[in-house]
């Protein structure tokens, strides 16, 4: 039978109910102590292999579903959920690195993943540098014995250059170096992340559950899934030392939101290319940064990897004569969109970022205040016309 579409996958994925309780939706089991037959059944061990129970932090039936339906989107083999997007990548750089290793994070990336890197893990005696992800010859030259992991994220937060994934993978794999890619974007629908081309993957793919898993933007979760068996069990063995819980109401909503996350993700792709596209053309706008948009930085790679999918995040560069304070009037001005961070769910949002501060590439970007927005699930015309009456304010207070 040829690949099912994920939402099929999503809603008819195995699950078994209790006996004579013939119902679809998973059920929600809550427990600290699982019980034990007799100390014989006590004494023996039972492996923290996501079908054993031992004991409630460890997984119950809700998890293990939730975990599996996870492993199936990403075409993983192994899949560890934990409380937050952050804690995924924590596990995962706790989990692979070791006193006297090196990591190498990409000068865009979530900023605190960057700031784990800068404050946590020299800590421990893991050291860290930042690479330009447009530059997979430049990141090869930089793997040297002692770099142990390289992290990607397709596209980076805040200025959305799309790296080039395929000659950092295959750099990487070259040199026998591991890769972990922050997959919150992608989400398991824009890209394979262990398949980008044939052969060629990554080894470990983690995403905040907390965007488009969710959608709700009610519930903070994260995944860490592998294709690998000794990999997976050394971060599993990591989560087990860092004692990650669930709620498993929160579970329970993430598979609830399931089913839906394919049209979700299409619907909230369509209104930001929209928007995006609309963006470019004001005359208050320097550049519009979007991955699907020719021109933004690493389109060509996007091209080369996507399965056309794009996520619900565009930035815009505001023209140098709008002043910061201007700019923050702006997105004051806008009634549709609500101020505060994180996205994917269905409110759209915007974020002022002061770039001067970043290291995000700033040379391959026109100089200017940007705006994140992150587009929900509202209609697109009514959130073209909140941009339109708010960049008319602005363009009549410059
Ligand atoms: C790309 C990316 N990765 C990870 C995270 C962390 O997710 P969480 O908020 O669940 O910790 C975020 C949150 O904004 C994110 O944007």
């Amino acid at each position: 039978m040829s690949k099912r579409a994920v939402s099929t996958q999503q809603i008819h994925h195995p699950y078994r109910a209790p006996e004579g309780w013939d119902a679809h939706p998973v059920g929600v089991f809550k427990a600290s102590t699982v019980l034990f037959k007799d100390t014989a059944d006590l004494h023996t061990y039972r492996p923290r292999d996501g079908k054993s129970y031992r004991y409630g932090l460890h997984g119950t039936p809700t998890s293990y579903t939730l975990a599996a339906r996870i492993a199936t989107l990403e075409t993983a083999e192994h899949c560890l959920l934990v409380p937050s997007g952050l804690a995924a990548v924590t596990l995962v750089s706790l989990g692979l690195l070791r006193p006297g290793d090196e990591v190498l994070v990409p000068d865009n990336v979530y900023g605190q993943n960057r700031y784990l890197s800068e404050s946590l893990l020299p800590q421990f005696g893991i050291t860290h540098r930042f690479y330009d992800p447009l530059d997979a010859a430049g990141l090869a030259a930089m793997l040297s014995p002692k770099t142990k992991l390289v992290w990607l994220e397709a596209a980076g937060s805040i200025t959305l250059e799309f790296p080039d994934v395929l000659g950092i993978v295959a750099a990487c794999k070259q040199q026998g170096v591991l890769t972990a890619m922050d997959n919150t974007w992608g989400s398991g629908l824009a890209f394979n992340a262990f398949e980008l081309a044939p052969g060629l993957g990554v080894d470990v793919s983690m995403q905040a559950l907390t965007k488009y898993a969710s959608g709700g933007a009610d519930v903070l979760m994260g995944s860490v899934c592998t294709r690998d068996l000794a990999l997976h069990e050394r971060l599993n063995h990591m989560h087990e030392h860092l004692g990650y819980g669930l709620g498993q109401n929160d579970v329970e909503l993430v598979l609830r939101a399931l089913p839906t996350l394919e049209l979700r993700y299409r619907a909230q792709d369509a209104t930001t290319r929209a928007l995006a596209k609309w963006m470019q053309a004001r005359p208050e706008v320097a550049q519009v940064l979007h991955p699907a948009l020719a021109g933004s930085p690493g389109h060509e790679y996007w091209l080369q990897t996507s399965s056309a999918g794009a996520a619900c995040l565009f930035s815009v560069i505001f023209k140098p004569e709008y002043s910061a304070a201007q700019v923050d009037a702006f997105v004051d001005a806008l009634e549709l969109f609500g101020i505060g961070y994180s996205w994917a769910g269905p409110m759209s949002l915007a974020v002022p970022y002061d770039m001067s501060r970043s290291r995000a590439l700033p040379s391959k970007l026109e100089p200017g205040r940007i705006v994140r927005f992150a587009l929900g699930l509202e209609d697109v015309a009514d959130l073209q016309a909140d941009l339109a009456q708010a960049l008319s304010q602005l363009s009549a207070g410059a």
